[in-house]
């Protein structure tokens, strides 16, 4: 099995680079394409019997479409995507070979995946699980495995929500009118820490980023109690009524659920 060629569409960016990588390392022989290098997609989904899609969550499926058709039967389609279900039924619909939808909950910065998760969406799969389960166990990563609805549901909780809480930070800190470096001579550890992933966001991922929070189709619910929370804060800000903050905080019972 060592020897297998495996191909990844986008593995000139972020996280398909790391992949690359990773792969390499294992001992496989690695094919990456991006738009202008490398083998066109056909040709690689055609010479890899492992195929992985790590491209902007927008062109995934008219990727997966041009590419799936040109898979075989036998081999393996995989994908990166932040979000799953509609890059996992794009990929069943598009392809008769295997097909594993995949998330790394990690971007490219990491060392090792050892101790962070990966997502795992089955779909339709006999002899290639069990083979890309035993590379990323033995390099102790932890496996999730889930439907890709209940993935993106999730999701828009662990990456929207989150994701979008931080964005509001950085434009409201746009829209203060203070300098940021005059901010940061009194950050505290937990805004430096704050600061820190606004510089990703607001630098080179702001694409990535923007598309995980309006891609999500689970995100608008979490965005209108979003938006109920903040109105709740409003009231009592504006009152100065921190006792009954402190009792909706403590009402929620977040942690003892
Ligand atoms: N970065 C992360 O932290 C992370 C973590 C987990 C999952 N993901 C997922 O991984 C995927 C890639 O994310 P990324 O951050 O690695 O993105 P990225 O750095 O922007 O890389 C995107 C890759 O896709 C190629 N590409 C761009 N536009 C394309 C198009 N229209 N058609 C075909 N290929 C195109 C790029 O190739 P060229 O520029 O060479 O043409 C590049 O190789 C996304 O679906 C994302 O949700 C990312």
């Amino acid at each position: 099995m060592k020897k297998i060629r495996i191909g990844i569409i986008g593995g000139t960016g972020g996280i398909g680079r790391w992949f690359d990588r990773f792969f390499q390392k294992e001992g496989f022989e690695v094919q990456v394409s991006g738009r202008s290098s490398g083998p066109d997609f056909q040709t690689l989904a055609r010479q890899c019997p492992v195929v992985v899609v790590s491209v902007p969550i927008k062109v995934t499926c008219q990727l997966i479409e041009q590419v799936g058709p040109f898979m075989p039967k036998e081999s393996l389609l995989m994908d990166l995507t932040s979000l799953k279900e509609e890059p996992v039924k794009a990929m069943l619909n598009a392809s008769r070979s295997e097909i594993i939808g995949l998330h790394p909950l990690f971007g490219p910065k990491i060392k090792s995946m050892a101790g962070h998760n990966i997502v795992l969406c089955p779909a339709r799969t006999q002899k290639w699980l069990p083979w890309i389960k035993n590379i990323f166990l033995k390099n102790r990563a932890r496996l999730i495995e889930t439907t890709p609805r209940h993935h993106d549901e999730l999701m828009a909780l662990v990456q929207g929500l989150n994701h979008l809480n931080t964005i509001t930070l950085g434009l409201t800190l746009g829209r203060s009118g203070f300098d940021l470096e005059e901010l940061k001579e009194v950050a505290t550890p937990n805004l430096k820490t704050k600061l820190d992933i606004l510089k990703d966001i607001f630098g080179p991922n702001s694409r990535l980023y923007a598309e995980i929070i309006t891609q999500n189709p689970y995100l608008p619910k979490v965005v209108k109690e979003y938006g109920e929370s903040l109105s709740e804060m409003k009231k009592w800000i504006d009152r100065k009524d921190s006792e009954t903050l402190q009792k909706r905080i403590e009402g929620t019972n977040l942690f003892s659920q």
